[in-house]
């Protein structure tokens, strides 16, 4: 009987069990004789000792890197020392190359199409074989764990879950970065948030959130923004500012420790972010006045090259220096109702200002935007007529305050950027699995 199959990364008390395994060669070192191959599978990596005739079978079939094996053997314990994963290898005493397992070698080997020197553009274009890096497959293996996590959170805190439209004909966050597409006979544009949509939930669900995709058509090629991303949203009914900022940070440490109670996510995260801490509760509260003082005293300029003034939007490399030297999560709050969305409800102490929040991150920036909601009719049109916006598209949405209005406020997180922050990547491109930006639609 054959022995038991595991995945390479599992069974780890077997030493001296026989086990049937299956990877692809992710690595080949051959020393006096014997091939010793670090196999693959997404779960795990393993340790495989090719001796004898099995190692000359190997050099005969001339097989190479990426290909596939089935392979049985023996598990032992090798010292730490060694650097084999787990501290273990399988002696193999026989392995099966099954019909088209063999990976192409010669000028085809992927050695030869993806290395150090590979162009930028190229490696981009062979994002299909890099996905099979180490580091490539930890961010989304992690990836995986925190969009799963999201999920266990909202649940413990009795968010329902809701899947609004991808094709819309309504923007949310400015006319500029919007998708159109011909629909039908007419014109729709791809969703750039799903928040108005769940606020119509609130009345039916009471609390809910989403993991949609959301579209911007971003014309400037930065290191966080993604023509296509995955947007974490949720919303929250009969809520006040505070209680938005509270659940805002409650749920980004939940989150965290449930994605580091997986042992495997966890020695990811640290693989990725040797220096990665819990962020401690509560975020550091900035008000968008005091963020200006602060950028005026340490002399960081505004994108006129003048010091920041109130009303100025404070852009991306002055919120990232900021950031890394705070070096710790802000929320920024009440900014100027002029320079955010027409959606957001004024401060009752301070016209000038919204009752609006950023969560920025060190390394990245914001990651998170988030509002309470303007909830009175009047005050909505009004809002629409400022910011030069036809309402007869939003009749569903404006008529939210018609039918029995309530204080609510709610968010969006961008998963690619939590993930740049989490995992210490220099842009949010490595944090999906095939980036949409300016330029790039493939593969
Ligand atoms: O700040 P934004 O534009 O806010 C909204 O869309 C709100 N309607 C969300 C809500 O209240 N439900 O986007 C929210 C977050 C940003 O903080 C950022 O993390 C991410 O979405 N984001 C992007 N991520 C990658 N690429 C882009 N082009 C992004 N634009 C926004
Ligand atoms: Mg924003």
């Amino acid at each position: 009987t054959d022995p038991e199959k595991i995945k390479l990364g599992d069974g780890k008390d077997t030493k001296g069990t026989r086990v049937r395994v299956f990877g692809r060669v992710h690595r080949e070192r051959k020393q006096k004789g014997i091939m010793f191959l670090t196999l693959r599978d997404g779960y795990g990596y393993m340790q495989v000792v090719l001796a004898g005739q099995l190692a000359k079978t190997y050099d005969a079939l001339t097989l190479t890197r990426e290909t596939s094996m089935e392979i049985l053997g023996e598990l032992a314990e090798v010292p730490a020392g060694a650097h084999a994963p787990h501290n273990r290898e399988l002696h193999a005493d026989f392995y099966k190359i099954h019909p088209g397992w063999k990976a192409a070698g010669g000028d085809d080997a992927i050695t030869n199409r993806v290395s150090k020197d590979t162009e930028h553009a190229t490696l981009l274009d062979l994002r299909h074989l890099t996905l099979r890096g180490e580091t490539a497959s930890k961010v989304l293996i992690v990836r995986d764990a925190v969009e799963y996590a999201f999920n266990v959170v909202y649940k413990e805190l009795r968010l329902r879950k809701v899947s609004p439209p991808a094709l819309v004909q309504t923007m949310v966050e400015g006319g500029a970065t919007l998708f159109g597409l011909p629909y039908y006979t007419e014109e729709a544009f791809l969703t750039q948030s799903s928040q108005l949509y769940l606020e119509t939930c609130l009345p039916s669900m009471g609390d809910v959130f989403c993991i949609e995709k959301s579209f911007r058509a971003e014309k400037s090629l930065t290191r966080r923004h993604l023509a296509e991303y995955t947007h974490i949203e949720a919303e929250l009914d009969y809520i006040n500012f505070d209680d938005l900022l509270n659940h805002l940070e409650l749920v980004m440490c939940r989150v965290l420790e449930v994605a580091l109670a997986n042992p495997t996510v966890k020695q990811y995260i640290m693989d990725l972010n040797p220096e990665f801490e819990m962020p401690e509760r509560p975020f550091k509260r900035m008000k968008y006045s005091e963020a200006i003082e602060w950028l005026v005293e340490n002399n960081i300029l505004n994108e006129d090259g003048e010091p920041h003034k109130f009303g100025d939007d404070i852009a991306e490399a002055a919120e990232r220096r900021m950031t890394d030297i705070i070096n710790r999560p802000i929320f920024l709050t009440h900014f100027p109702a002029e320079i955010k969305a027409f959606y957001m409800l004024k401060d009752k102490d301070d016209a000038r200002v919204t009752e609006s929040v950023d969560c920025l991150m060190p390394g990245v920036g914001e990651i998170v935007g988030g509002s309470m909601r303007i909830d009175q009719h009047e005050e909505l049109m009004a809002a629409f007529k400022r910011e030069e916006i036809d309402p007869a598209s939003y009749y569903w949405y404006t008529d939210q305050r018609k039918y029995g209005s309530s204080p609510h406020g709610g968010y969006g997180l961008g998963l690619e950027r939590f993930l740049a922050w989490l995992c210490k990547q220099h842009t949010v491109r490595d944090c999906c699995l095939y980036p949409r930006y300016f330029g790039r639609c493939k593969p």
